[in-house]
């Protein structure tokens, strides 16, 4: 399904039953990474699952997208599709931080979060300049470029070897992604804010997941998240790298369907 926003046209999926669930991926992804999330929690989740700007069957939107413009978008589509009450939502990476500026605008809409594969801090003035050069990249050379790149880094070496599948998944997914996507997003997550002084105001039950193998966040930023969230549990996927949920559905799913039964219970 598509909606029309000032300047672009947004698509997403609903389907399921039960605590509503807003799933937000990474970059240079889609809403298609939730596939196994989509399929396996029907019956306990009314599920949507978005493309941000630029990403997937997103387009046109010209950058830079700010980490606070994706959270309004995603508030666009809530409206649209009439859900009024508190929600959780499910971030991987890029998404995780859309999920933290989510949290700072708009805390009453939020009962539960689950941050995938991402970080609390800012950027690192190397990783800054990173951002630029791959801007610069991408637009002298397109986007093949960047997934190539990426591609190695997105998944465990395990899963190099056991599902030569699924890495052809992503490569299709990450080549769907725009300029503009890749551009925007660059810059946006340039500029993101610190969100690490906000943790310790985030009192609504969180999941942390992290893949044990992920090469472009460390676990180990998991475990300061953790210890700053007032009310997280942590788990640590084996045998996963950037995208356990793609990696290791089932125990990412099997955590995911924990934490929503221990928040009906609340
Ligand atoms: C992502 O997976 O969304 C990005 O790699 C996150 C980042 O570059 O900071």
């Amino acid at each position: 399904m598509k909606f029309q926003l000032e300047n672009g046209f947004l698509a997403y999926d609903q389907i399921g039953n039960g605590t509503p669930l807003l799933f937000i991926h990474g970059y240079p992804l889609s809403r298609k990474i939730w596939k196994p999330q989509m399929e396996g929690l029907a019956d306990i989740a009314s599920m949507i699952a978005v493309d941000l700007r630029g990403h997937g069957e997103s387009f046109p939107f010209a950058g830079p997208y700010p980490m606070d413009l994706l959270a309004d978008d995603c508030i666009q589509l809530l409206d649209i599709v009439n859900i009024k009450s508190p929600i959780v939502v499910c971030g991987l990476s890029m998404g995780g931080y859309v999920t933290m500026s989510l949290f700072r605008k708009y805390p009453h809409l939020i009962k539960g979060m689950i941050l995938t594969s991402t970080r609390s801090g800012p950027d690192s003035p190397e990783a800054k300049s990173n951002r630029d050069l791959g801007t610069q990249n991408v637009r002298d050379h397109g986007v093949a470029i960047i997934v190539e790149s990426m591609l190695p880094k997105l998944v465990s070496p395990i899963t190099i070897s056991s599902q030569p599948n699924l890495l052809k998944i992503i490569r299709d997914i990450m080549m769907e992604t725009s300029m503009n996507g890749v551009v925007g997003a660059l810059q946006g997550m340039k500029d993101r804010p610190d969100s690490t002084p906000l943790f310790p105001h985030i009192k609504c039950p969180a999941l942390i997941i992290h893949g044990a193998d992920d090469q472009l966040i460390s676990y180990r930023e998991a475990e300061v998240m953790n210890q700053r969230l007032p009310d997280s549990r942590l788990v640590i996927l084996p045998e996963a790298g950037h995208l356990p949920n793609l990696e290791q559905p089932e125990r990412f799913n099997q955590a995911v369907l924990d934490f929503i039964l221990t928040l009906s219970q609340d």
